[in-house]
């Protein structure tokens, strides 16, 4: 049988096998590792979460259609201001009566920041939207005391100067906002106030302290390096804990994808990324064994998407530019589903992490000034994980061909699986990044004794180009699979190439 997809053609019967083992655990799954990102950037903010003059702006300003689609994804905290952009903020430019507020020039995106949204209205958005914040500080141009003086103004009960200011303006109860990144990417030259490995390792243990001093509840995120691509990496991140280790839980990891005309290379992003996970794990776990720390520090990949960062073009000063609105592909939606079961399968030492962003700026949602809300095609992938993979994970012994990439010989099927909380259900997530084959696959639970299909939903396309619209919003969406029976616990399944499958079976 032959099909096309985009140019391939393709053939049935590669064989491939996924053995789930349900007494193979790696880890209970962090609610945290479904997080996003709104930074302000582009229309994410100004045009994004907040239009007032929109017809579906609350009384706030908010736009009801975005909130709904974030609550559909079930995002978990939301990272927030930045970013490159919170290097060079200043939060305090943010509270306040409106009409006084300062505008100000970002250097970081050339942009003009009038500052209408600042953290008491981000607090309510993140209430309305049912997520949390995870709330990054300044460590370019701002100061560990003013790091302080947010903590103490976002979660101090009252009695002193920022808390009682908190409310004043309005919030009479702390935000009890717990989980914190110190700066933002410290180790890239683009950043405002970059620093040295040594200079930031420095700064982030005293800030560390006085954040913590204020609120010893809270945990702290200490940058990483911005990409296992800078020239810095792995040893800034070493250099950073040998000094910081003590004073924070997790160490921040970013990494962006892009195609450079090369599918088999893009489509295999996931073992990239899984090598940069052990290989920062391996840092974090011999600082940890240098300081005879009792102490596990764990990982926070609190930036992680498909970027075509060659696209980007430079602009004029302006409010809000419609910058970094990446229009994604079905085939950008297979990479970030293997990049997402990247992540669930490191939950034992990966916490948080953070699809970046959420709303128009490389992001899962996307608006029209004044009209429609769309899914862009990635919404899928994050949605299935962020609904399916709460629960327990499961190493998968994944039998399948591969492919040769510039990452080495990569498998074609990339797999996760997951016991939901109550124990019922087990999600096998399947992505089959073949360009030509169906693979005829067993999926073996029978190690669960009885098991049976109760769903199976496919994103696929003919076209690896399409996307989705404000005028075609339906072109690539999941569709429903009929079930199989399985034979003692192990199912057939024909899963087509270039195919992201969520199958669920009841246990
Ligand atoms: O998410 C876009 C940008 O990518 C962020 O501001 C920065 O941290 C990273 O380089």
């Amino acid at each position: 049988m032959t099909n096309g997809i985009r140019g391939y053609t393709f053939v049935r019967n590669m064989k491939s096998r996924i053995i789930v083992d349900r007494n193979q655990f790696i880890a209970e799954t962090d609610d945290r590792l479904f997080s996003s990102f709104i930074e302000h950037l582009g229309r994410a903010v100004y045009g994004g979460i907040y239009e007032p003059d929109h017809p579906e702006a609350d009384d706030q300003g908010f736009r009801k259609d975005v909130i709904s689609l974030v609550k559909e994804l079930g995002v978990d905290l939301v990272r927030y201001p930045g970013g490159n952009f919170v290097s060079g903020y200043n939060w305090k430019d943010g509270i306040g009566p409106r009409s006084s507020r300062p505008v100000r020039l970002d250097l970081a995106w050339h942009s003009i920041e009038s500052n209408q949204i600042g953290i008491d209205e981000f607090y309510d958005w993140s209430v309305k939207s049912g997520t949390k914040i995870l709330a990054a500080v300044n460590m370019g141009t701002g100061l560990p005391r003013e790091a302080g003086e947010l903590v103490e103004y976002c979660n101090f009960p009252g009695g002193t100067y920022w808390s009682d200011l908190r409310k004043k303006n309005g919030h009479e109860q702390p935000y009890g906002i717990k989980t914190w990144c110190v700066g933002n990417e410290m180790d890239g030259k683009w950043q405002t106030g970059h620093l040295e490995a040594a200079d930031y390792g420095k700064k982030a243990r005293e800030t560390a302290k006085i954040m913590k001093w204020i609120d010893p509840s809270i945990e702290l995120v200490v940058c990483g390096s911005a990409s296992s691509d800078m020239p810095t990496f792995p040893e800034w991140d070493r250099t950073v804990l040998e000094y910081a280790y003590d004073s924070v839980d997790y160490l921040s990891l970013h990494r962006y994808y892009e195609n450079f005309n090369n599918d088999t290379d893009f489509l295999a992003s996931w073992a990239n990324m899984d090598h940069f996970i052990k290989t920062v794990t391996a840092a974090v776990d011999y600082v940890k064994t240098l300081k005879r720390s009792e102490r596990t520090v764990n990982l926070s990949f609190d930036e992680w998407n498909v970027w075509y960062q060659q696209n980007q073009k430079e602009h004029d000063w302006m409010s809000a530019p419609p910058i970094l609105e990446d229009h994604y592909s079905m085939l950008d939606a297979l990479v970030v589903a293997g990049l997402g079961l990247t992540l669930v399968n490191n939950a034992d030492r990966v916490k948080i992490a953070c699809l970046a962003q959420l709303v128009n700026v490389i992001a899962p949602i996307f608006t029209e000034k004044g009209g429609r809300a769309v899914r862009q095609t990635i919404f899928y992938p994050f949605k299935d994980i962020s609904l399916y993979a709460r629960g327990t994970v499961l190493r998968t012994c994944v039998q399948s061909s591969t492919a040769e990439t510039k990452y080495g010989s990569v498998p074609v099927m990339c797999s996760a699986a997951v016991v939901s909380r109550d124990g019922q259900f087990v999600t096998v997530f399947c992505l089959n990044t073949d360009k030509k084959d169906v693979h005829e696959t067993q999926i073996d639970l029978s190690s669960f004794g009885k098991a049976q299909m109760i769903s199976w939903q496919e994103l696929s396309n003919h076209d690896m180009n399409a996307k989705n619209t404000c005028d075609a919003p339906d072109t690539v969406v999941p569709s429903v699979k009929e079930c199989t029976g399985g034979k003692n616990g192990v199912f057939e399944v024909y899963v087509q190439p270039l195919s992201w499958n969520v199958l669920r079976f009841s246990i």
